[in-house]
């Protein structure tokens, strides 16, 4: 039919079924439901949501989509989070605890509310909800919908759940990107904008006993700023010891010291080392208490625990960046470290 109702979607092999309403992602209509199905990025990018269709009829919205390979699709695997089931369907797919929303992800109409430049290129944007709610954890995303940009983009929140209704992000201006051009250009002019969400599983755990160190380059940011600020107010992690690497190309890309000055105006406790890549060694303001290195970030974060004699296997990663970075740092933890997967916390939708 052209306009589908609510169908209702079983997963093979179980005894979960639910419902998705019309043109609801397959995953996202899992998520809502509070079914742990496995996902990371959300964006077609990653390939942990892939599902294989047993019954039924589903629309593939994606079908370059890179997070999942030819051979694969030939085969009939699909990714969930491109997919919409157009009848009721039965399809074999992953569910984990792990993946359960600790909130369950809602769509709502936003508007902008508050802009504010950090650097050159990234800037904190603010939005408010019409039904006055945000809830979600340290860590998570959400997806945004731009009208007059096709498809949606995955932005961490840089703030922490509040009563206001206010999601707020660290969001960079992408050369050629068609919604960050839109938001920084025309944010005046923006109507009709949907937010949804909270996503993402590389959130802020409580119960551990280790100590923690963030990792964050260009908009990394975001989810990093939140993070920092559900550490500061926990009581269970009172006795962490935190660090804080944030890396750039250039001094001026370098902004994660500021930020979290500004987040805590009576101090913090945190480590804060940040470096470039390129430029000058030294040619930038060297901020009192602030160590300063010239490198890639996972190259400095390596020199500094071998120059404090830390053990790589001591801490838990929370780490968010351009793909180079976060994959150097990941292979690095891993391969080089053998730093177990339950201590990484990270998205892949960059
Ligand atoms: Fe679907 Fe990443 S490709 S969650």
């Amino acid at each position: 039919g052209s306009c589908p109702g609510k169908v209702s979607i079983r997963i093979a092999d179980s005894d979960i079924d639910f419902h998705a309403e019309p043109g609801d992602p397959l995953l996202r209509a899992a998520l809502r439901s509070g079914i742990g199905m496995a996902y990371d990025c959300n964006s077609g990018g990653c390939g942990s949501c892939q599902i294989e269709l047993v019954e039924g009829e589903i629309e593939d919205i994606w079908p370059e989509a890179p997070g999942i390979g030819a051979r694969a699709r030939k085969r009939g695997r699909l990714l969930a989070c491109q997919c919409r089931p157009l009848s009721d369907c039965v399809v074999e797919a992953r569910v984990e605890d792990r993946f359960r929303p600790v909130v369950l992800p809602q769509r709502r109409s936003v508007r902008l509310v508050g802009f504010r430049p950090i650097t050159h290129d990234l800037a904190e944007f603010t939005f408010a909800s019409e039904d006055g709610k945000a809830d979600f954890q340290p860590g998570q995303y959400a997806m945004l919908a731009i009208p007059g940009v096709e498809g949606e983009r995955a932005y961490s929140m840089a703030n922490l759940a509040n009563a206001e209704g206010q999601w707020s992000f660290v969001i960079k201006r992408m050369a050629g990107g068609a919604a960050s051009n839109r938001l920084f250009d025309e944010r005046e002019a923006l109507e009709g904008l949907e937010l949804d969400g909270p996503y993402g599983t590389a959130y802020l755990r409580e119960e551990t006993p280790r100590d923690i160190i963030l990792v964050a380059g260009g908009s990394g940011l975001s989810p990093i700023l939140s993070i920092a600020a559900g550490i500061a107010r926990s009581e269970k992690l009172a006795g962490k010891r935190v660090m804080v690497f944030y890396g750039g190309r250039e001094a001026k890309d370098l902004c994660a010291a500021r930020q979290l000055d500004r987040l805590f105006p009576d101090g913090h406790r945190f480590e804060v080392i940040e470096a470039t890549s390129e430029g000058e060694e030294g040619a930038w303001e060297a901020g009192a208490s602030r160590v300063q290195y010239k490198g890639f970030i996972h190259e400095v974060l390596a020199a500094y625990l071998k120059e404090n004699a830390l053990d790589f296997g001591g801490f838990g990663y929370y780490f968010c960046g351009p793909p180079p970075m976060t994959n150097a740092l990941l292979r690095m933890l891993q391969l080089e470290f053998n730093v177990p997967e339950d201590q990484l916390f990270f998205d892949s939708f960059l």
